[in-house]
Formats: C-alpha cells, sequence, structure tokens
C-alpha cells in the first residue's frame, strides 16, 4: 500500500470528469487540477490580443507570447474549488463561454502550449495527492499515476448536460450548436497529432451515460481504497 497517489482522469468533453475530481480531491483532501481551464486560458489570451478567430489563427505569435502567460490557481472557498486567474485576474467565467469552446482546440494542438503547460501540471502534481483531469493526463503527464480513468458518455447525453450549464447561467446557445461543438472537440482532440486524446491502456474506462453520480463515486473511490492507505 503507498501513501498519497496522482489520480489521472482523461476523456471526451462533459463526460463529468471535473465533478468526479473535485468530489474525490475534496473527499481525500487531495489537489484538484483542471487542465482544460489552462488551454481556455491560454485560448482567451490569443482571443483577446486577436491572434485566434474563427478564420485565422496566428500560432507563432502567441508561441512568442507564451513567456508573458502566467496561469495561476487560487482556491476559493465558497466554491469549493480553485478558479482560474490569467495574468493575475480571474477569468472562471469567461474561459467557459461557447467561443473559447469553438477555438480552444486550435489552441491546443499547438507543441509549445502543450509543452509549457504540461511542463506546470507535472510540477503542480510532483509530490501526489493531487486528481488532474483533461486529456492526456495518464498518458502524457503522469504516465505513472496509480490510478488512470477514462471517462466517456454518448455525445447526446454530453451535449445535454452542457446544454443545461450554459442555460442555467444564462448564456444565449441552442441544443444543436452545442451538440456541434461537442462532436467537432471529440474529432480535432482525438486526432491532432500532438498527444491526442487516447485511452492510456492502464486505464479503466466509465461509461457514465446512465451512471449516477453516486453510484460513479463510490465505484471509484473503492479504486482509490484498493491502491493507498487510507480507510
Ligand atoms: O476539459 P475541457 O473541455 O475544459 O477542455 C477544453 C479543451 O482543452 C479540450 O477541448 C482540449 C483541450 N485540453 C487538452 O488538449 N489537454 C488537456 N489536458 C485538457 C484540455
Amino acid at each position: 500500500m503507498v501513501g498519497k497517489i496522482t489520480i489521472a482522469i482523461d476523456g471526451f468533453s462533459s463526460t463529468g470528469k471535473s465533478t468526479i475530481a473535485k468530489a474525490l480531491a475534496k473527499k481525500l483532501g487531495y489537489i484538484y487540477v483542471d487542465t482544460g481551464a489552462m488551454y481556455r486560458a491560454v485560448t482567451l489570451y490569443a482571443m483577446n490580443h486577436n491572434l485566434v478567430s474563427f478564420d485565422d489563427f496566428d500560432w507563432e505569435a502567441l508561441v512568442r507570447c507564451l513567456p508573458s502567460i502566467s496561469l495561476t490557481f487560487k482556491f476559493n472557498a465558497d466554491l469549493g474549488f480553485a478558479e482560474m486567474y490569467l495574468n493575475g485576474i480571474n477569468v472562471e467565467n469567461e474561459i467557459r463561454t461557447l467561443e473559447v469552446s469553438q477555438l480552444v482546440s486550435k489552441v491546443s494542438a499547438i507543441s509549445s502550449v502543450r509543452k509549457k503547460l504540461v511542463l506546470e501540471q507535472q510540477e503542480m502534481g510532483k509530490y501526489k495527492g493531487i486528481v488532474m483531469d483533461g486529456r492526456d493526463i495518464g498518458t502524457v503527464v503522469f504516465p505513472d499515476a496509480e490510478i488512470k480513468l477514462f471517462m466517456t458518455a454518448s455525445a447526446d447525453t454530453r451535449a445535454q448536460r452542457r446544454y443545461k450549464e450554459l442555460i442555467a447561467k444564462g448564456d444565449t446557445v441552442s441544443y444543436e450548436e452545442i451538440l456541434q461543438n461537442v462532436v467537432e472537440r471529440d474529432h480535432l482532440d482525438s486526432t491532432r497529432k500532438d498527444s491526442p486524446l487516447i485511452k492510456a491502456k492502464d486505464a479503466i474506462e466509465i461509461d457514465n451515460s446512465d451512471l449516477g453520480l453516486n453510484e460513479q463515486f463510490d465505484k471509484i473511490y473503492a479504486l482509490v481504497k484498493s491502491v493507498s492507505s487510507i480507510n
């Protein structure tokens, strides 16, 4: 039995990775890191500096700007999770818009962007005791993670979830455009050259299309107990 471990959670967009990761981190007293927020924050930076749009992408200029992009997480006790700060400014809401979701796959395909973020993620997890979610956590960031999960759900289930979240926040979006974004991102994230979204050989697949949060949590927590020394 080992002490603190590393839990890597990968999977397609809106598979409920972050919900389960947050719940696990809270129960275990571990750090939770949402790596998608980091790729989203770099995308927001690129949008704000007119480097990326639906038609154009000056990725070389973005790569030149990388040293001046600072990403930090600050824990918000009221929300119970760490919010994303881009160059000292809280961007937690701005990074969740449909526009950012539509442009983030372009930005996250750039190897220099990935290199910077992967190094920062590895630094955050160097003492273990971390739950990290994303697309390449079990394959690239922490290939030695003690637990690797790969979450899936049907595109329709995921689009429904995302649609409800955005509508609840007051965004005006249609279900069709959300579904289209989910399907497009699945394709782009799993076919890009650098670190595509693939299930690590030793990852456990969890299809949660018809699985409630408690059921999922109990299943995963039992797994954690079997490999770490928690009671
Ligand atoms: O988890 P999310 O939907 O917030 O992630 C947004 C995008 O960031 C996703 O479409 C692909 C990219 N991403 C990535 O390439 N690697 C990660 N580890 C996390 C996210």
